[in-house]
């Protein structure tokens, strides 16, 4: 078998590892890949937007399967291309990325199907929204731009002045481009946030080991939000109960919503909860694995990733057993100092010997032999044990042992779980 994998950062790292214990896998192209991966994959120099690089490519080498991980691809229709080309793919076609492409479609979806999230308004005037939100007058409020935002397009406002601060960037000032073009105008939920990644095939949803990211650059969860500093799986706020009830309530009622809209789900969907008082509520849905959520996942699956995909490909979902390794994993990021603001890149990236293994490269260039930092999320040290007090402590044990300057790790990725856990105990 020789794959394919479109897109180019840790989460792309992770599911090529994971690919490549399938001993029947020969060759992976990462399109593009980058210098990390390149140790794992071969790297080909087309973007993850370029549908007719990508394309043209499967086309003229020997492609067998096909995996489109990042958003805007799937958004921008690469499953839709690919699949006309005779590709096989994994991923959702353009019609049912929407699910994460837009806002606007996911909320009226959840509101027409009574699936649970926050109350919430369209506008696509300015003065309209900020009319209701002063109206309203309850504080906080959360913005959001329609589209997709590179993950930065949701703006809490705690008081009015914030939120015609909000508003205005991205309505007026159009932040986001034309994502901005429509917001959506959203209650506050309160509780613990858990991602629960799914296999789904459009009949069949199988849903993975839950994750707990840790979104804002600073301990504490304090300081501006990323894309995500680490992760931890299972996460201990997730219980079975919980997950019976999301399976009931969220899970299979989104699939079967998507179905009878004419846009069947193929591929990884990705339900952000937010388990509320009043229970769970979707605050999103992502069409695609999570980054670094896919980091700790993938290495607690114990079932050979590829038969999965493709069973899911083939809608035959509902036959594969899927097992899990019970066992936690932590991914401590180690990011670029001022990320997500101004940094400096090009810092060469070294890691002692015998601790390779435990990274998912993401935002590092090759120069000859050597990686260089190029982006604000550098890579991603994973490790599993089997409790998550040691999953953790080994992630920044290994963490010491890969140096660059100016590096920047948050030093408490897990702590809120391991805190959960120790009132549970009590
Ligand atoms: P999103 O990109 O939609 O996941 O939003 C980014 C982050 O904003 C989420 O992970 C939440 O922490 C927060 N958020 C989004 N919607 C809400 C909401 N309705 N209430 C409280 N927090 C929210
Ligand atoms: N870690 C959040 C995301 O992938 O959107």
């Amino acid at each position: 078998m020789n794959i394919m994998v479109i897109g180019g950062g840790g989460r792309e790292h992770a599911i090529i590892k994971k690919l490549k214990e399938n001993p029947a896998v020969e060759t992976v192209w990462a399109l593009p890949g980058n210098g990390g991966i390149a140790r794992d994959a071969v790297c080909v120099p087309v973007g993850a937007k370029d549908l007719d690089g990508i394309v043209e490519f499967a086309k003229t080498h020997p492609v067998d399967y096909a995996v489109v991980a990042p958003d805007d691809p799937l958004v921008l229709g690469a499953v839709d291309r690919l699949t006309e080309a005779g590709i096989p793919c994994f991923g959702p076609d353009s019609r049912a990325a929407i699910i994460e492409g837009s806002k606007v479609f996911s909320k009226n979806l959840m509101k027409k199907y009574g699936i649970p999230t926050a109350d919430y308004r369209v506008f696509s005037d300015p003065q309209e929204a900020l009319y209701y939100i002063t109206k309203k007058s309850e504080y906080p409020i959360v913005i959001k731009a329609d589209g997709l935002a590179l993950g930065k397009g949701v703006l809490i406002a705690q008081d009015e002045s914030e939120a015609r601060a909000a508003v205005t960037s991205i309505m007026v000032d159009k932040a986001f481009g034309a994502s901005g073009n429509q917001i959506v105008v959203e209650e506050f939920l309160t509780g613990p946030e858990v991602s629960v990644l799914a296999f789904t095939d459009g009949e069949t949803v199988k849903p993975m080991v839950s994750s707990m990211d840790h979104k804002r650059a600073a301990d504490g969860d304090t300081g501006l939000n990323t894309g995500g500093m680490g992760t931890v799986a299972p996460n201990p706020c997730y219980t079975e109960h919980d997950a019976k009830i999301c399976m009931e309530k969220i899970f299979l009622p989104t699939i079967k919503a998507m179905k009878k809209e004419g846009r069947t789900f193929k591929g990884c969907l990705y339900f952000g909860l937010m388990m509320t008082p009043k229970g769970p509520r979707v605050i999103e849905y992502n069409c695609r694995f999570g980054d670094p959520e896919t980091q700790v996942v993938l290495p607690l699956l114990d079932t050979d990733l590829l038969t999965i995909m493709q069973a899911v490909t083939e809608e035959r979902l509902a036959g594969v057993d899927i097992r899990w390794k019970n066992e936690s994993a932590c991914c401590v990021i180690m990011a670029s100092d001022g990320y997500p603001g101004k940094y400096q890149k090009g810092f060469e990236v070294t890691v002692d010997k015998g601790w390779e293994d435990c990274i998912c490269y993401a935002g590092v260039s090759a120069d000859g032999d050597k990686i260089l930092t190029s982006g604000g999320r550098v890579l991603g040290v994973v490790r599993t044990a089997p409790t998550l007090k040691e999953a953790v402590k080994e992630a920044y044990r290994a963490s010491e042992h890969v140096h660059f300057q100016n590096a920047y790790t948050r030093s408490d990725i897990g702590a809120r779980a391991l805190n959960y856990l120790e009132r549970e105990k009590r």
